[in-house]
Protein backbone atom coordinates (compact mmCIF):
# COMPACT_ATOMS: atom_id res chain seq x y z
CA UNK A 1 0.00 0.00 0.00
CA UNK A 2 1.26 3.28 -1.39
CA UNK A 3 1.45 6.19 1.77
CA UNK A 4 0.15 9.41 0.47
CA UNK A 5 2.03 12.27 1.33
CA UNK A 6 1.26 14.12 4.35
CA UNK A 7 -0.47 17.67 3.45
CA UNK A 8 1.96 20.04 3.98
CA UNK A 9 1.21 22.38 6.87
CA UNK A 10 0.71 26.09 6.07
CA UNK A 11 1.56 29.26 8.48
CA UNK A 12 0.08 28.46 12.05
CA UNK A 13 -1.88 31.88 13.16
CA UNK A 14 -0.27 33.20 16.05
CA UNK A 15 -0.95 32.02 19.56
CA UNK A 16 -1.97 35.27 21.72
CA UNK A 17 -4.30 36.87 19.49
CA UNK A 18 -6.52 38.97 21.48
CA UNK A 19 -4.62 38.20 24.70
CA UNK A 20 -2.54 40.71 27.16
CA UNK A 21 0.10 39.75 28.89
CA UNK A 22 1.31 42.18 31.89
CA UNK A 23 5.12 41.83 32.35
CA UNK A 24 6.21 42.85 36.15
CA UNK A 25 10.08 43.78 35.24
CA UNK A 26 9.54 43.78 31.74
CA UNK A 27 12.52 46.80 30.35
CA UNK A 28 14.91 44.24 30.07
CA UNK A 29 16.51 40.80 30.45
CA UNK A 30 14.02 37.77 30.10
CA UNK A 31 10.93 40.09 30.88
CA UNK A 32 11.40 41.95 27.28
CA UNK A 33 12.12 39.14 25.52
CA UNK A 34 8.98 37.58 26.16
CA UNK A 35 6.96 40.90 25.89
CA UNK A 36 8.61 41.08 22.58
CA UNK A 37 7.95 37.47 21.63
CA UNK A 38 4.32 37.51 23.04
CA UNK A 39 3.88 40.33 20.86
CA UNK A 40 5.04 38.55 18.12
CA UNK A 41 2.43 36.49 18.44
CA UNK A 42 -0.46 39.23 18.58
CA UNK A 43 -0.30 39.74 22.07
CA UNK A 44 -0.59 43.51 23.73
CA UNK A 45 1.63 43.77 26.13
CA UNK A 46 1.60 45.93 29.49
CA UNK A 47 5.64 47.02 30.70
CA UNK A 48 6.86 47.90 34.47
CA UNK A 49 10.42 48.56 35.57
CA UNK A 50 11.62 50.71 37.98
CA UNK A 51 14.03 53.13 35.65
CA UNK A 52 11.44 55.16 34.03
CA UNK A 53 13.97 55.99 30.49
CA UNK A 54 15.14 52.22 30.10
CA UNK A 55 11.12 50.96 30.15
CA UNK A 56 9.90 53.99 27.69
CA UNK A 57 12.80 52.74 25.47
CA UNK A 58 11.20 48.62 26.07
CA UNK A 59 7.59 50.32 25.68
CA UNK A 60 8.34 51.85 22.63
CA UNK A 61 10.24 48.84 20.85
CA UNK A 62 6.95 46.65 21.69
CA UNK A 63 4.58 48.68 21.57
CA UNK A 64 2.96 48.38 25.08
CA UNK A 65 -0.67 49.57 25.65
CA UNK A 66 0.47 50.77 28.75
CA UNK A 67 3.92 50.96 31.17
CA UNK A 68 4.56 51.89 34.79
CA UNK A 69 8.22 53.03 36.33
CA UNK A 70 7.79 51.77 39.74
CA UNK A 71 9.22 49.27 42.06
CA UNK A 72 7.52 46.05 42.51
CA UNK A 73 8.49 45.38 46.20
CA UNK A 74 6.48 48.17 46.98
CA UNK A 75 2.91 46.37 48.10
CA UNK A 76 0.65 49.43 47.84
CA UNK A 77 2.39 50.69 44.66
CA UNK A 78 1.68 47.07 43.12
CA UNK A 79 -1.71 47.28 43.97
CA UNK A 80 -2.52 50.72 42.37
CA UNK A 81 -1.08 49.39 38.97
CA UNK A 82 -3.71 46.79 39.10
CA UNK A 83 -6.48 48.53 40.25
CA UNK A 84 -5.58 51.03 37.01
CA UNK A 85 -4.99 48.22 34.50
CA UNK A 86 -6.54 49.72 31.36
CA UNK A 87 -7.84 45.92 30.12
CA UNK A 88 -8.43 42.52 30.93
CA UNK A 89 -5.42 40.35 31.52
CA UNK A 90 -4.78 37.19 30.64
CA UNK A 91 -1.42 36.27 31.10
CA UNK A 92 1.12 37.98 33.92
CA UNK A 93 4.91 37.17 34.34
CA UNK A 94 7.18 38.23 37.46
CA UNK A 95 10.79 38.54 36.65
CA UNK A 96 11.27 41.37 38.84
CA UNK A 97 13.88 40.58 41.87
CA UNK A 98 17.15 39.10 41.87
CA UNK A 99 18.30 35.79 43.03
CA UNK A 100 20.23 35.69 46.38
CA UNK A 101 23.41 33.39 46.65
CA UNK A 102 25.15 32.01 49.15
CA UNK A 103 24.90 30.35 52.58
CA UNK A 104 22.10 31.68 54.99
CA UNK A 105 24.45 31.68 58.24
CA UNK A 106 26.55 34.19 56.11
CA UNK A 107 23.93 36.56 55.87
CA UNK A 108 23.15 39.40 57.83
CA UNK A 109 19.18 39.47 59.00
CA UNK A 110 17.83 41.43 56.62
CA UNK A 111 19.88 39.82 53.59
CA UNK A 112 18.65 36.42 55.11
CA UNK A 113 15.30 37.42 54.92
CA UNK A 114 15.55 38.94 51.54
CA UNK A 115 17.02 35.71 50.11
CA UNK A 116 14.49 33.49 52.26
CA UNK A 117 11.34 35.48 50.82
CA UNK A 118 11.65 38.52 48.41
CA UNK A 119 10.77 35.83 45.32
CA UNK A 120 8.10 34.23 47.56
CA UNK A 121 6.99 37.47 48.71
CA UNK A 122 6.75 39.37 45.53
CA UNK A 123 4.60 36.66 44.08
CA UNK A 124 1.85 36.06 46.57
CA UNK A 125 1.95 39.79 46.78
CA UNK A 126 1.35 40.00 42.49
CA UNK A 127 -1.04 36.89 43.13
CA UNK A 128 -3.65 38.17 45.10
CA UNK A 129 -3.91 40.95 42.31
CA UNK A 130 -4.33 38.30 40.04
CA UNK A 131 -7.15 36.46 41.67
CA UNK A 132 -10.26 37.89 40.04
CA UNK A 133 -8.60 39.69 37.33
CA UNK A 134 -6.70 37.56 34.87
CA UNK A 135 -9.27 35.21 32.99
CA UNK A 136 -10.09 31.74 33.74
CA UNK A 137 -7.42 29.62 31.79
CA UNK A 138 -4.84 32.63 31.88
CA UNK A 139 -1.35 32.13 33.57
CA UNK A 140 0.59 33.71 36.80
CA UNK A 141 4.00 32.83 35.26
CA UNK A 142 7.08 32.85 37.98
CA UNK A 143 10.67 32.92 37.42
CA UNK A 144 13.02 31.45 39.74
CA UNK A 145 16.81 29.32 39.78
CA UNK A 146 17.27 25.83 39.57
CA UNK A 147 18.98 26.31 43.04
CA UNK A 148 15.41 25.75 43.99
CA UNK A 149 15.11 22.04 43.03
CA UNK A 150 17.78 20.59 45.66
CA UNK A 151 18.76 21.29 49.21
CA UNK A 152 22.08 22.83 49.49
CA UNK A 153 23.10 25.80 51.18
CA UNK A 154 20.80 28.49 50.73
CA UNK A 155 16.97 28.26 50.28
CA UNK A 156 14.52 27.36 47.90
CA UNK A 157 10.59 26.61 48.25
CA UNK A 158 9.46 28.61 45.83
CA UNK A 159 8.56 24.90 43.88
CA UNK A 160 5.60 24.39 46.38
CA UNK A 161 4.79 27.85 46.27
CA UNK A 162 3.78 27.80 42.76
CA UNK A 163 1.78 24.27 43.28
CA UNK A 164 -0.12 25.93 46.26
CA UNK A 165 -1.04 29.03 44.37
CA UNK A 166 -2.37 27.10 41.56
CA UNK A 167 -4.60 25.34 43.84
CA UNK A 168 -5.30 28.70 44.89
CA UNK A 169 -6.26 30.94 42.04
CA UNK A 170 -7.58 27.88 39.85
CA UNK A 171 -8.93 28.25 37.49
CA UNK A 172 -5.86 30.49 36.33
CA UNK A 173 -3.31 28.74 36.07
CA UNK A 174 0.37 29.38 37.77
CA UNK A 175 3.67 27.62 37.40
CA UNK A 176 7.31 28.43 37.74
CA UNK A 177 10.21 29.04 35.11
CA UNK A 178 13.86 27.79 36.84
CA UNK A 179 16.58 29.03 35.30
CA UNK A 180 20.06 28.40 35.41
CA UNK A 181 22.55 30.95 34.08
CA UNK A 182 20.51 33.26 31.58
CA UNK A 183 22.90 35.44 29.28
CA UNK A 184 20.85 38.97 30.23
CA UNK A 185 21.65 42.13 31.64
CA UNK A 186 21.43 40.86 35.27
CA UNK A 187 24.12 38.22 34.73
CA UNK A 188 26.10 40.78 33.28
CA UNK A 189 26.41 43.05 36.35
CA UNK A 190 26.80 39.84 38.67
CA UNK A 191 29.50 38.91 36.57
CA UNK A 192 31.09 42.03 35.88
CA UNK A 193 34.72 41.12 34.55
CA UNK A 194 34.61 37.47 34.81
CA UNK A 195 30.56 37.40 32.20
CA UNK A 196 33.08 36.07 29.40
CA UNK A 197 34.99 34.12 31.25
CA UNK A 198 31.63 32.27 32.47
CA UNK A 199 29.86 32.21 29.09
CA UNK A 200 33.51 30.49 28.16
CA UNK A 201 33.04 28.00 30.62
CA UNK A 202 29.00 27.28 30.11
CA UNK A 203 29.86 26.56 25.76
CA UNK A 204 32.70 24.49 26.79
CA UNK A 205 30.68 22.43 29.46
CA UNK A 206 26.71 22.89 29.14
CA UNK A 207 25.71 19.64 27.35
CA UNK A 208 23.72 22.01 25.04
CA UNK A 209 27.25 23.58 24.06
CA UNK A 210 25.65 26.95 24.48
CA UNK A 211 24.81 29.37 26.97
CA UNK A 212 20.81 30.33 27.73
CA UNK A 213 19.76 33.26 26.28
CA UNK A 214 16.42 35.52 27.40
CA UNK A 215 14.65 34.26 24.03
CA UNK A 216 15.06 30.45 25.16
CA UNK A 217 13.26 31.36 28.30
CA UNK A 218 10.73 33.62 26.38
CA UNK A 219 9.82 30.44 24.34
CA UNK A 220 9.10 28.89 27.39
CA UNK A 221 6.85 31.34 28.84
CA UNK A 222 4.75 31.54 25.75
CA UNK A 223 4.47 27.83 25.63
CA UNK A 224 3.51 27.97 29.62
CA UNK A 225 0.73 30.68 28.32
CA UNK A 226 -0.33 28.09 25.74
CA UNK A 227 -0.47 25.34 26.92
CA UNK A 228 -3.91 24.74 28.90
CA UNK A 229 -2.96 21.54 30.40
CA UNK A 230 -0.21 23.16 32.62
CA UNK A 231 -0.53 24.06 35.85
CA UNK A 232 1.62 23.51 39.53
CA UNK A 233 4.51 23.15 37.83
CA UNK A 234 8.38 24.01 37.54
CA UNK A 235 10.45 23.99 34.46
CA UNK A 236 13.42 23.86 34.54
CA UNK A 237 15.57 25.52 31.89
CA UNK A 238 19.42 25.88 31.94
CA UNK A 239 20.91 23.83 29.28
CA UNK A 240 21.21 20.96 31.87
CA UNK A 241 23.60 23.34 34.04
CA UNK A 242 22.39 21.67 37.24
CA UNK A 243 23.78 18.39 36.46
CA UNK A 244 27.23 19.27 34.74
CA UNK A 245 27.78 22.55 37.48
N1 LIG B 1 19.63 35.83 34.41
C1 LIG B 1 19.77 34.70 35.07
O1 LIG B 1 20.79 33.99 34.95
C2 LIG B 1 18.67 34.20 36.00
C3 LIG B 1 18.78 32.90 36.53
C4 LIG B 1 17.79 32.43 37.39
C5 LIG B 1 16.73 33.25 37.71
N2 LIG B 1 16.66 34.51 37.20
C6 LIG B 1 15.52 35.34 37.60
O2 LIG B 1 14.83 35.80 36.45
C7 LIG B 1 14.29 37.10 36.71
C8 LIG B 1 14.67 38.03 35.57
O3 LIG B 1 16.07 38.06 35.45
P1 LIG B 1 16.81 38.83 34.25
O4 LIG B 1 18.12 38.16 34.13
O5 LIG B 1 15.90 38.97 33.08
O6 LIG B 1 17.03 40.27 34.96
P2 LIG B 1 17.33 41.70 34.30
O7 LIG B 1 18.06 41.53 33.02
O8 LIG B 1 17.96 42.52 35.38
O9 LIG B 1 15.87 42.29 34.00
C9 LIG B 1 15.00 42.47 35.10
C10 LIG B 1 13.85 43.35 34.70
O10 LIG B 1 13.00 43.55 35.82
C11 LIG B 1 12.99 44.93 36.22
N3 LIG B 1 12.98 44.94 37.68
C12 LIG B 1 13.90 44.43 38.52
N4 LIG B 1 13.55 44.62 39.79
C13 LIG B 1 12.37 45.29 39.76
C14 LIG B 1 11.49 45.78 40.76
N5 LIG B 1 11.77 45.65 42.07
N6 LIG B 1 10.36 46.40 40.38
C15 LIG B 1 10.06 46.54 39.06
N7 LIG B 1 10.84 46.10 38.07
C16 LIG B 1 11.98 45.48 38.42
C17 LIG B 1 14.25 45.52 35.59
O11 LIG B 1 14.15 46.92 35.33
P3 LIG B 1 14.64 48.00 36.46
O12 LIG B 1 15.97 47.54 36.95
O13 LIG B 1 14.65 49.31 35.73
O14 LIG B 1 13.59 47.94 37.51
C18 LIG B 1 14.29 44.74 34.28
O15 LIG B 1 13.33 45.24 33.38
C19 LIG B 1 14.84 37.52 38.08
O16 LIG B 1 13.85 37.28 39.04
C20 LIG B 1 16.01 36.60 38.30
O17 LIG B 1 16.23 36.34 39.68
C21 LIG B 1 17.60 35.00 36.33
Amino acid sequence: MGSRPSPSRGPRDPALVGQTLVVIGGSAGIGLATARLARAEGASVVLTGRDPERLRTAATEVEAISASAFDAGDPARLRRFFEELPVPVDHVLVTAGRPSYGRLLDMDAEQAREAMSGHVTLALEVARHVAGRVRPGGTLLLLGGTGARRVRAGLGTAPAVTAGLALELAPVRVNLIAAGFVDTPLSARLLGDGLDARREELRATLPIGRVVVADDVAALAVHLMTNTALTGATYDIDGGQQFVG
